[in-house]
């Protein structure tokens, strides 16, 4: 079975409400394959109204960027699964590098959102990616495989296999070095493989990997076309409707 093919967009802490609004009306006066799953991840501020507007729109689904670790009570500033949910968002952003970085959020911590996430019906997806320093020590493969490990290893297939993955290497991230396409392949291939070392061949085929850091309408057909590249998970590059649907058109 094929893999789905994906663009998504985390726009971050960027744009206000009209600003938000402007960029998606542009974006939406492209065209592209409708076979390539379009997802964009603004603000929490901007999920209500963007799910009532795409409502009927097939082509693009909204993420949320993080979701709360607990499910209700005194967590203040903090959005929950079930609120999310309730307003028909689909999917959460979980373990992004500047969550984990800025915000020290834990493997643990990672768990227990993907836990959440996955029992409210969502999906998850769920960000690895080593910082410099491992790259160069030639350590990268072990800490993103051990970052899977310490947050997903706990899920049964059934759950392992509504993932969808994105491995973002920190020191590509805003940036604009990007990983080469060879070395983005290397690390999804052994994503891969890591993932049918415990859920098997089939499970490991059907996972989308998508790659982020420095993703450009320049760079995402080179590195969208290495095989175990799904896809990619692009920020500063989605803030504009041009690059971003160049790069949607770039499978
Ligand atoms: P970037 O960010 O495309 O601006 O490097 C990617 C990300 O953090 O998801």
């Amino acid at each position: 079975m094929a893999r789905p093919k994906i663009a998504a967009g985390n726009w971050k802490m960027n744009t206000t409400i009209p600003e938000g609004n402007s960029l998606l009306t542009d974006l939406l006066k492209h065209e592209w394959d409708t076979k390539v799953s379009v997802i964009i991840a603004p603000p929490f501020t901007h999920l209500h109204s963007f799910v009532q507007s795409l409502a009927q729109e097939t082509r693009i689904q909204v993420a949320a960027q993080n979701c709360a670790p607990a499910t209700s009570g005194a967590y203040t500033g903090e959005v929950s699964v079930g609120m999310l949910a309730s307003m028909g968002v689909p999917n959460i952003i979980i373990g992004h590098s500047e969550r984990r970085e800025i915000f020290g959020e834990s493997d643990e911590m990672l768990k227990k959102k993907v836990d959440l996430v996955l029992l409210s019906g969502l999906i998850p997806i769920f960000c690895c990616g080593e910082p410099l320093e491992i790259r160069k020590a030639g350590n990268h493969i072990s800490y993103v495989t051990n970052q899977l490990e310490a947050s997903l290893w706990h899920l049964d297939n059934l759950d392992f296999s509504k993932l969808i993955l994105a491995y973002e290497p920190i020191w590509a991230i805003g940036t604009g070095e990007t990983a080469s396409p060879e070395q983005a392949q290397e690390m999804h291939e052994n994503i891969r493989n890591f993932i049918a070392s415990k859920y098997g061949f089939a499970v490991s085929e059907q996972i989308p990997i998508l790659y982020g850091g420095s993703v450009k309408a320049s760079n995402a057909r080179d590195i969208f076309s290495k095989q175990d590249v799904d896809g990619g998970l692009v920020g500063g590059a989605s803030l504009n409707a041009d690059e971003f649907a160049a790069i949607i058109q770039s499978f």
